[in-house]
Order: C-alpha cells, then structure tokens, then sequence
C-alpha cells in the first residue's frame, strides 16, 4: 500500500500538501542517448509511477502532473498519436494498482477534442477512484491555464448576463470557484525538471504564492531522491504570501 500510515519522526518537517510537476525533458534525455523522443516519453511513464508512489510515501496530499499542454498539438502528429497512446495505456495498466492504493484520480482541462475512447477512458478512471481517501493525483491533460481562466470568465460573464450575478460579486474567490481546480487546494511547489525555468501555461492563477524549484534532471530520471531534494528546498524557504513573516496565504475559496 503506497501511503503513510503514521508519522515516525515527529521532528520531521509536514510536507507541502500540494506539489505540482512540470514534467520536462523527455525529448532531451531520448536524444542524448541517440534514441527516438518516444522512448524518452516511455521512460517518462517510469518515472511518474515512481513519483507518484514516492509523493504518497511521503504523505504528500497533492500532487499535479503536467502531462499535455494545450500548446502540445502542435508537435508531429506521430508524437501527439503516441502521447495519446501512451496515456490510455497508463490508465488500463496501472487504475487497478492505483484505486488498489487509495489513490483518488482527478484530470482537469479540456476533454473536448479528445477521441471518445480516450475521454470514456478519463471518466471511468475519475470514477472509479472517486471516493478514495489517500494521495490525489491531479493530472494535467490538454490543459492550459490561460484557456481556463477564459472559460472560467466566460461562465461570469454568462451569469451576469443572464442577471443571475452582480458585477461586483466577481471575487478572486468566484473565478476560483470557476476553475477546473475547484475542489483542490493551489499547490504549495511548483517543481520544472529539465533546467527550463519557466511556467509554460499552467497553474498561473493557482501558483500565486507557490514556492518555485527548478532541477537540472531530466524528467525520465526522476526519482524519489530528487523529490526529497526539492522538498529540502521547499522547507528552507520563507514563504511570506505578501506579508512580512510567515503566515496564512490570502484566503481562497479552494483552499481547503
Ligand atoms: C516534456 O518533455 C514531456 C511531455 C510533453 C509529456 C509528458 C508525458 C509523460 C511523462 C507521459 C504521459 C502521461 C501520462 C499521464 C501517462 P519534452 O518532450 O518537452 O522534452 P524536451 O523538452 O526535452 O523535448
């Protein structure tokens, strides 16, 4: 069973409840072994189960995988048709195994324009973990965080129109309410493998006050070490949320 059943060293710092990964480097760490991006991509699959077992080991509540950006359409279609590919694989090998570890499965962004095999695949995997209580693994397909934030726009915009809300109930707390990340807490650290240093379209709104690591590794070598690494970082950091010490983030409507 992945998970923590009881806290062994009470000195040991709480960890972050919420990570989020931006998983980079496939393609480079393929390359540099003179071997097809796919393989790169497979490897990539290695690494997130172990992460995902690692972050439950580490009794982590969150944890978010970038795993195909909205932008990411735009590579070869032989690279996007495996992509596809190598998720529905992911979900009909490992949901028994998962659900089997009390892991709870959410995907947010966009399921129009996905194949219906595939979109099918995503609910029942939804589904079927829905009620479980340990690690939440968010899983970030076809998304995009500026989409996201516009579609939640658009739903204001439609209430106000329909006379159903004021302009002046538009709060930070109702465009959180109108995300895809609704009912999940905004992550406590962002991690990018790879060495890139950037956000690429994703979280912006909810990555506000999230502590920032960037690791040189590529995706692929990942490991549960490296997440330790990153979490090290994370605890020696000084999270101020605006203000002058430690304290409470400004309050969200998610944020439970
Ligand atoms: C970035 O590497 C990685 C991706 C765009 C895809 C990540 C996907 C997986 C790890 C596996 C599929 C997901 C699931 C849920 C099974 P890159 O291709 O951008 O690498 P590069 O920057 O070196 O070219």
């Amino acid at each position: 069973m992945f998970g923590r059943d009881e806290i062994d060293d009470a000195t040991v710092a709480a960890p972050p409840a919420h990570v989020a990964i931006i998983m980079d480097g496939n393609g480079r760490w393929a390359s540099k072994r003179l071997m097809p991006r796919f393989e790169g991509h497979r490897r990539g699959v290695e690494a997130l189960r172990r992460t995902v077992r690692a972050a439950a080991e580490l009794g982590i509540r969150y944890l978010t995988l970038y795993s195909f950006s909205s932008e990411n359409w735009s590579r070869p279609r032989t690279e996007v048709d495996y992509l596809m590919g190598l998720v529905k694989r992911f979900v009909r090998n490992d949901l028994a195994d998962l659900h089997a570890n009390n892991v709870r499965v959410r995907i947010i962004g966009e399921r129009e324009g996905l194949d219906a095999e595939l979109a099918e695949l995503l609910s029942e995997v939804e589904n079927l973990t829905a009620a479980n209580t340990g690690l939440t693994l968010v899983v970030a397909f076809n998304y995009g965080a500026r989409q996201e934030i516009v579609a939640a726009a658009r739903r204001l915009a439609q209430k106000v129109a329909e006379g159903t809300l004021k302009p002046q109930d538009i709060t930070a707390e109702a465009v959180a309410a109108n995300l895809h990340t609704h009912d999940i807490p905004d992550p406590d650290l962002v991690i990018r493998t790879s060495g890139e240093q950037r956000l690429s379209n994703f979280l912006l709104w909810q990555a506000a006050y999230a502590e920032f690591v960037f690791i040189p590794l590529l995706w692929p070598d990942f490991d549960r070490r490296a997440l330790e690494t990153a979490l090290a970082e994370y605890h020696a950091r000084d999270r101020r949320f605006g203000g002058l010490g430690e304290t409470d983030p400004p309050r969200q409507a998610n944020s439970g």
